[in-house]
């Protein structure tokens, strides 16, 4: 596919560098448009060599060709990363001043911002109307991620990280020229992901082998279609999803703060999180010693069940709650007795061992609803389990 990598003048350019790599590496012919002054911080000589492409920032070059109409006119997919406040003002104005805004302005392609500033900036009402605008239009706006910026001070306005761009970027490009489809903007979802760590001591925990993924793609995909999204997330090593808010927890009792915090905006809950059903009674302040023959007492109590306080709760009417569920034997009837029991509107219940499930990027499972309905997921990527599980979810917010 042909991709024009938009780069305007952020210091987050340097991770651009990385998306424009991981971009070709999947296969595609990426042009680099930069921006004139996104050439103070990376040159172009770093662009043109890493996309065997030439590089300009303007459209006196090249005149012949006519860049600024065939670019765009010729790409699958522009994405502009990072975006400025002033990209993004210059795009919703529909300017057309140099290379980069052209190709904007000419481009039939799906069209993607990742915006990357400081926070004032990103929240300040003129970037979010060009935002408003820029989505209006059918553009594909992804929300910063939190954290470091580029002093000390953190908050809204990271660029995301390039894994996760270059997956926004294979999405659209999978979904064709209608692009993203926001047909959850305006909703906030809350997504549980990992698993809680429930500690002995300084050093010891009791955890289990969840690795965060499908709730990690649960997250990704509300965020792609347009959801505000909120994840609550328990000892996860991955990238944060591009668009979701993250907040780390440890422990179960952790997560049921964090969750009851965020549930009663939230339309929809789908707790993927694999939390401990106990923890330790109490936890020793000092390293628990190896003392004799004698085994040391391990006493435990209960964890609150999330799912079923939350189900039971209602925390916001007409709010749908999914949960998960690992079986083992008969998986169908584990399910149906388990979705009764905790009282959600929908389980999604996958079989674990055989290489499915933990650590892999691939799931097979069944949505089982309240309501009666069961629908089958294929074994396939846990992307699409994760956009089945919306589908159903949006059909019942609707
Ligand atoms: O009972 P079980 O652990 O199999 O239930 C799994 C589902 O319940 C998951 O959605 C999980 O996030 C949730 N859960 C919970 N609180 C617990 C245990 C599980 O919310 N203490």
């Amino acid at each position: 596919m042909r991709i024009v990598l938009g780069v305007s003048a952020g210091i987050a350019a340097y991770k651009s560098c990385e998306l424009l790599r991981l971009l070709t590496e999947s296969g595609h012919r990426v042009r680099v448009v930069p921006t004139h002054d996104a050439l103070r911080f990376v040159g172009e000589a770093t662009w043109a060599a890493l996309s065997g492409e030439p590089v300009t920032a303007s459209v006196w070059d090249g005149v012949q060709c006519v860049p600024h109409v065939r670019l765009g006119q010729t790409a699958d997919l522009v994405f502009v990363a990072p975006a400025t406040a002033d990209l993004l003002a210059r795009a919703a104005a529909g300017r057309s001043d140099d290379l980069l805004t052209a190709v904007l302005l000419t481009a039939r392609c799906p069209v993607v911002f990742a915006p990357a500033m400081h926070t004032e900036m990103w929240q300040h009402p003129a970037t979010q109307a060009n935002v408003a605008t820029l989505r209006e239009r059918g553009s594909v706006v992804i929300e910063p991620a939190v954290g470091r910026l580029t002093g000390p001070d953190t908050g809204p306005g990271r660029l995301p990280e390039p894994a996760e761009l270059l997956r926004v970027a294979q999405r659209v490009l999978a979904r064709g020229a209608g692009g993203l489809d926001p047909d959850m903007s305006g909703r906030r979802v809350l997504v549980t992901a990992g698993g809680t760590r429930e500690e002995l001591d300084p050093v010891r925990f009791i955890g289990n082998w969840s690795s965060g993924r499908q709730g990690y793609a649960i997250a990704r995909a509300a965020a792609a279609r347009g959801a505000k999204v909120t994840l609550v997330s328990a000892n996860v090593a991955l990238d944060d999803p591009a668009g979701a808010q993250v907040v780390r927890v440890t422990s179960a009792l952790e997560m049921r703060d964090a969750v009851l915090a965020a549930a009663a905006e939230a339309d929809a809950v789908v707790m993927a999180a694999a939390v401990a059903d106990y923890r330790p009674e109490t936890r020793s302040e000092s390293k628990i010693k190896k003392a004799g023959p004698a085994l040391p007492p391990l006493r435990l109590v209960q964890n609150p069940d999330i799912l079923h306080e939350l189900s039971t709760r209602r925390p916001r009417p007409g709010q749908v709650i999914v949960g998960f569920a690992a079986e083992t034997g008969d998986v169908l009837a584990n399910g149906r007795a388990k979705l009764a029991a905790k009282g959600c509107d929908l389980l999604v219940v996958n079989q674990v061992g055989g290489g499915l499930a933990f650590g892999t990027d691939d799931n097979e499972a069944v949505v089982l609803a309240a309501d009666g309905g069961e629908t089958p997921v294929p074994r396939g990527p846990k992307d699409n389990l994760a956009d089945v599980i919306w589908d159903l979810v949006t059909s019942r917010l609707d």
